[in-house]
């Protein structure tokens, strides 16, 4: 095999959608261009809750192009039950049902839309819309809404409730060394570059394309037929780019209810754009607290770990995150235990955000346990080598595979942490504190079930084609590569193609599985069109290959070649001509039943990681430099060396926001999200970003998914904010347990 150099698994090739992108080819959902299309711009609702009385559209009505204003009062028939408004990722309480009723459930609601000719005269419309409301008391505050908080009885299908061990109150009552201390994560809004946005089109007699940003053409397929009323078979939904998501185009969101609507009132098509102010009356991450108690004797072992949590969801809704089990799951400490609530607010329900629960439980997590390492005088990395726990530590399950201590190994080494000076205040530059502080990351290797085909043309032409979406992760590359790699084909003859609910089968994009869950059925399909082409090619005159079975020859170079006998091949256009073939086309089904995969219940399937953080502090600003990260990811295969990079480096970054600058306020007067816009709800900016370092540890392992991927999209975030808050404590000696480290908690 070795001596057929190809493109294909483990190549770094260059995003296939990259030029498409950068030529503005690529279309997204607001940028289709439609024949007689109507703007929809919604009214928000400017109290938190009570109900409408009454609406005034006359004036609205009044300007040159406005065509309708579509209310709760006036809009067409929907679905009644709560059941047929469930989408794909099922959350217990009731969904939300935009324009369905007078009840408002958190400020921004859309009240109303104003249908207009063009966006212009929408939008100035839309400001005349008069609203009367009946209020009531709100509460948007996290603090205040933990009176309220409870244990949910029903819980989300992707939930796993904590398995506490051994008596931990005991152990942490005689414990040595012990750290116990509150930390807090702010509320977060995912804030993707691409606003939430739908362009319905509309093609008379009840069919529609919709064109929407999400992680889920299927899944928004089924929820509009279900929820207004439409057969699935006239719903198509399209979402070939996505300018980013983390988790907000899980759900579907407002813009495309409202937009589906209104197209069914209008029989005309419509589109619905949020404004960067309207991208936070929807998802965001959950405002988090954690009491984190940890026992531990002298030497640093711990021999407790005790976790509380509370998170923050809607009225309405019951969204619910792992965020107590990290801990519990990767140290080996006899006793633990954890508690998890949720406090409902008057805001729309919380969301998943780039790994959801992990992001927010391991990396407090991991500031408690830098705690814990000071407290016994034990190096943090030596710390967590001395709890290091080979099995998954509650569920007591081996996993399939956990290269975490080459990864602490070689993240270190690069890093130079053995220079480090472990006493807080010992490093300094000029006027700058210098500090070095290290975590460690977890998250979910999971599988879905996915569909793929592969369809080869006579001109040796290659489309592989799955309704799976790239959300920016690279999964248009990573489904080149593999299709590259089982039939041999440079991937110049190979399109790709996602984003459609007319193609095979495909679950959400989210948790970090689209690779190895795509990436297996295009596998499979490649694998099927390849019996196809041997067959193919024993009609070529002379029969080079004699007849050969699979096992025995090498797809590469566009040919076929006898692994025993490299001067004997068959071009695949030469095949598919002897055999008077136009096209070979499968489809395939990749599932967990495939064999050499283990169940979930007897291994844990997870990525680490180790991630290594300097800062520069001038205490005198409180500003914070964060000079160089490194993170070694052990993740299983990597597909795309060069496209799973950046999806680290893209974690990371989004880390570093996480410890430094992401926060949303909530204005409790008026119920609002106060700092709604990008010039006060800060992300990274490129300053804020210096050198970044990836490293993927060897970690080969045939049991966790069919290709031995685990998937990048999320562990690059996991525990960054620790490593970065970490090294913050070790240059300043100052332990800030409260997410965003802002200047002022730096300061007080
Ligand atoms: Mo991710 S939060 O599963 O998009």
């Amino acid at each position: 095999m070795d001596a057929f150099a190809k493109v294909g698994i483990g190549t770094p090739l260059p995003r296939v959608d990259g030029v498409d992108k950068v030529t503005g080819r690529a279309r997204y959902a607001a940028e289709y261009a439609l024949p007689d299309l109507l703007y929809g711009v919604a009214v928000p609702s400017r109290i938190a809750k009570g109900r409408i009385t009454g609406i005034d559209d006359a004036l609205a009505r009044q300007v040159p192009g406005v065509v309708e204003v579509l209310t709760h009062e006036n809009r067409p028939s929907e679905a009644w039950f709560n059941r047929s408004w469930k989408d794909e990722l099922d959350i217990p309480g009731e969904p939300f049902k935009a324009l369905h009723d007078e009840k408002i459930l958190f400020a921004g609601q859309p009240v109303a839309l104003v249908l207009a000719e063009t966006f212009e005269a929408a939008r100035y419309a839309s400001t005349l819309v008069q609203v009367s409301y009946e209020e009531e008391a709100h509460n948007v505050d996290f603090q205040a809404s933990l009176a309220e908080k409870f244990e949910p009885s029903k819980k989300r299908s992707s939930f796993q409730p904590p398995k506490n061990r051994g008596d931990a109150g005991a152990a942490f009552t005689r414990s040595e060394v012990k750290v116990d201390a509150e930390y807090h994560l702010a509320t977060e809004h995912h804030n993707p570059m691409e606003m939430h946005a739908t362009t319905v089109e509309w093609h008379g007699e009840g069919k529609i394309t919709v064109y929407d940003k999400t992680q889920g053409s299927q899944g928004v397929q089924s929820f509009l037929a279900s929820a207004f009323g439409f057969s699935k078979s006239d719903v198509r939904v399209v979402n070939a780019y996505v300018g980013g998501a983390f988790g907000s185009g899980l759900r579907p969101q407002w813009q495309v209810q409202v937009a589906t609507l209104a197209a069914k009132h209008m029989k005309r098509s419509v589109r619905v754009v949020m404004t960067r102010q309207q991208m936070f009356t929807h998802a965001h991450r959950p405002e988090c607290t954690m009491s984190i108690r940890l026992g531990a004797d002298s030497s640093g072992k711990l021999n407790a770990v005790i976790t509380d949590a509370t998170t923050s969801t809607s009225r309405f809704e019951d969204n619910m995150e792992d965020i107590v089990i990290w801990g519990m799951m990767n140290y080996a400490s006899p006793n633990a235990m954890g508690t998890y609530a949720i406090a409902p607010r008057d805001t729309y329900t919380s969301a998943d955000m780039r790994a959801p629960g992990a992001a927010t439980g391991m990396t407090l997590f991991e500031i408690a346990m830098d705690e814990l390492a000071y407290a016994a005088r034990v190096d943090p990395l030596e710390l967590r080598m001395i709890n290091y726990s080979e099995v998954d530590a509650m569920n007591g399950t081996p996993f399939t595979s956990k290269a975490l201590r080459e990864a602490y190994r070689e993240g270190a080494a690069r890093f130079g942490w053995e220079r480090r000076s472990p006493e807080p205040r010992s490093m300094k530059e000029g006027r700058e504190l210098i500090g070095w502080g290290m975590a460690t990351g977890m998250w979910d290797a999971m599988f879905s079930k996915t569909s793929a085909s592969a369809k080869l043309s006579a001109n040796g032409h290659l489309e592989v084609a799955c309704a799976t979406s790239d959300i920016g992760t690279g999964t248009y590359t990573v489904m080149a590569l593999v299709a590259a790699d089982t039939l041999g084909l440079p991937p110049e003859q190979i399109t790709a193609r996602l984003g459609d609910s007319s193609l095979p089968t495909s679950p959400v994009e989210g948790g970090s599985w689209a690779a190895a869950s795509s990436g297996a059925a295009v596998q499979l399909a490649c694998q099927s069109v390849a019996k196809k082409l041997l067959k193919a090619a024993d009609k070529v005159e002379g029969r080079p290959l004699g007849g050969a079975s699979l096992d025995e020859v090498v797809f590469a170079d566009g040919r076929i070649t006898l692994k025993s006998d490299a001067g004997k091949s068959v071009g695949v256009i030469e095949a598919m001509r002897a055999a008077e073939l136009a096209v070979i086309e499968e489809e395939e089904t990749a599932s967990s039943g495939i064999s050499g995969l283990v169940s979930m219940a007897r291994k844990s399937r997870n990525t680490h990681s180790a991630i290594f953080c300097e800062v520069r502090v001038d205490e005198e600003l409180g500003q914070v430099r964060v000079t160089r990260i490194v993170n070694a990811v052990a993740a299983g295969r990597i597909i795309n060396p060069k496209t799973a990079r950046s999806q680290i480096l893209g974690g990371v970054v989004m880390g570093i926001g996480m410890a430094l600058h992401e926060e949303t306020f909530a204005d409790k007067k008026l119920g609002r999200w106060m700092n709604h816009n990008l010039a006060e709800y800060h992300v990274p900016a490129h300053a804020d970003v210096e050198a970044i370092d990836v490293i993927f540890v060897d970690e080969h392992d045939p049991e966790v998914t069919p290709l031995g991927v685990k998937g990048v999209g999320e562990i690059g975030i996991v525990g960054t904010a620790a490593a970065v808050a970490n090294a913050i404590y070790h240059a300043t000696g100052k332990r800030i347990r409260s997410l965003p480290i802002t200047i002022d908690r730096l300061m007080e």
